[in-house]
């Protein structure tokens, strides 16, 4: 019996040491752990990320030096490319590359390679910096040429966007200021009004920009419509208050249609039209003194308010001159022209199309706007000199008397960036009335007949001298222009 009991308690104590020993084991384990951690973490790795002899203690996120668009524009400048392009700045400052520190397994691997400067690995390639950092998710300018990585760190090629603007770089990774896409500029009319909306959201879901020419009589029932085309980029232009021919106005009512029309957009979106288009086209020198804006027609005519049929308004559209700088003409009240404007537009963003306002498409022409009429703002016509406010061609052949600052142009030149269908033969509508010269002496004549003003179409009569019809044979005013 006691023999018994004292085995019993040799077994129990012996189990009690046992579990002791497993205790300070397992302490032992983890303390040991525990040291290992410490010295990766605390020596090793800073050990590797001094290669480069710079402290450790901060070397996160250091903004990438922003000394590098200089470099890129100064070398461009003298070659101010034929067409204008003036994309050549690259905005570092809000784009620049950071600095990533090491972290994580890919950046050990990186980290292996432990020599500042370019590294190629499956990935792509990567700029190793001196203080173990590579550059990550924007642009950097490396010895005289700009770069564009990713968040990863990776240098990208081809069209990258970011924001509107669009950049090129080249199969080495190097940015190409002269490339840019066929820029073009959809301009809407007549509204804004229930399909405006639909319109706007095919837009911004393919990061287009859009002008839209409006009636001031449209725009109080479809104010929140107004103020988002200034939230994605879109630009307020001012069609008249309610579409008159301005040719039948005196002009103290022409200034009204637009001051009215400026008044009920500033209530809609805070601020007035930037840019105005007369009704049917008809615009003259006073009308655009008066009213103070530049003008624009276009040069392309979808004649969507004739079809008023989706395939043919895409048909007109995407089989009609799309050259770089052209100005297309819809109207946003037409059910099929909106339709056929939501079809057309992810197709000519994936062509490598850019949809810009006419403003945005002025500047990238380097054209300063003028308070003149422009149908177009192709290479041809701005190396012609037809093109007020262009300052990009000195040295044009017939430059002698466009060669200061566009001003010579913005008068000269007002009957031969006239309006109407510039596809064809612009100048061949002011000719039928007047000579190259001195169009705004006979504007004057146009105003006659003005008893019967503010109704759309009678028109046609009266402007039969204007737009000769042996130059246009579409029935010019008696639509929706
Ligand atoms: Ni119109």
């Amino acid at each position: 019996m006691d023999k018994r009991v004292l085995r019993e308690r040799m077994r129990k104590k012996q189990q009690q040491l046992r579990r002791r020993q497993m205790m300070k084991k397992g302490a032992c384990v983890v303390a040991v752990l525990l040291v290992v951690i410490f010295v990766i973490r605390g020596i090793i790795l800073p050990v590797i990320n001094r290669v480069g002899g710079k402290n450790v203690d901060k070397p996160s996120q250091v903004q990438a030096e922003v000394e590098t668009t200089n470099g890129t524009d100064t070398t461009d400048s003298g070659t101010t490319d034929s067409d204008g392009t003036d994309q050549s700045e690259v905005q570092t400052s809000t784009n620049a590359a950071i600095r990533q520190p090491l972290k994580g397994k890919s950046d050990l691997t990186k980290a292996s390679q432990l020599t500042a400067g370019w590294h190629d690995d499956e990935n792509g390639k990567w700029y190793q910096n001196a203080d173990g950092t590579y550059f990550a998710g924007g642009m950097q300018e490396i010895d005289g040429s700009t770069y564009y990585f990713s968040d990863n760190g990776y240098v990208q090629t081809g069209w990258i966007s970011v924001g509107f603007d669009d950049y090129y770089f080249n199969d080495d990774g190097t940015y190409d200021p002269s490339q840019h896409k066929t820029r073009i500029a959809f301009t809407f009319d007549d509204g804004p009004g229930e399909y405006t909306d639909a319109l706007l959201d095919c837009l911004e879901e393919n990061n287009a920009h859009a002008t839209f020419f409006m009636l001031g009589q449209n725009v109080e029932n479809w104010q929140s419509e107004v103020q988002r085309m200034v939230d994605i980029g879109c630009e307020i232009g001012s069609h008249s208050w309610d579409h008159p021919n301005l040719f039948n106005l005196d002009i103290d009512s022409v200034a009204k249609q637009f001051s009215d029309t400026d008044a009920a957009l500033e209530a809609a979106c805070g601020q007035k039209a930037s840019v105005a288009r007369a009704p049917y086209g008809n615009w003259n020198d006073d009308i655009v003194s008066t009213v103070g804006k530049p003008f624009f027609t276009w040069s392309l005519d979808s004649l969507d308010w004739s079809y008023k049929d989706v395939s043919k308004d895409y048909d007109a559209v995407m089989n009609g001159d799309l050259t770089d700088g052209s100005i297309i003409l819809m109207h946003d009240i037409h059910e099929p022209s909106v339709q056929a404007a939501i079809q057309m537009i992810p197709e000519l963003v994936a062509k490598g199309y850019k949809l810009m306002t006419v403003s945005e498409l002025a500047a990238a022409k380097g054209v300063t706007l003028q308070n003149t009429c422009y149908s177009d703002f192709w290479d041809s016509s701005l190396n012609n000199g037809l093109v007020a406010g262009y300052s990009g061609n000195s040295t044009s052949t017939d430059g002698s008397t466009d060669s200061t600052d566009g001003s010579d142009a913005a008068s000269s030149d007002s009957s031969s960036s006239d309006s109407g269908s510039g596809s064809t033969d612009s100048s061949d509508i002011s000719d039928g009335s007047s000579d190259s010269d001195g169009s705004s002496d006979e504007d004057t004549s146009y105003d006659d007949g003005s008893s019967d003003d503010g109704s759309y179409d009678d028109s046609s009569g009266d402007d039969g001298d204007y737009y000769d019809d042996s130059s246009y044979d579409g029935d010019y005013s008696d639509e929706e222009y």
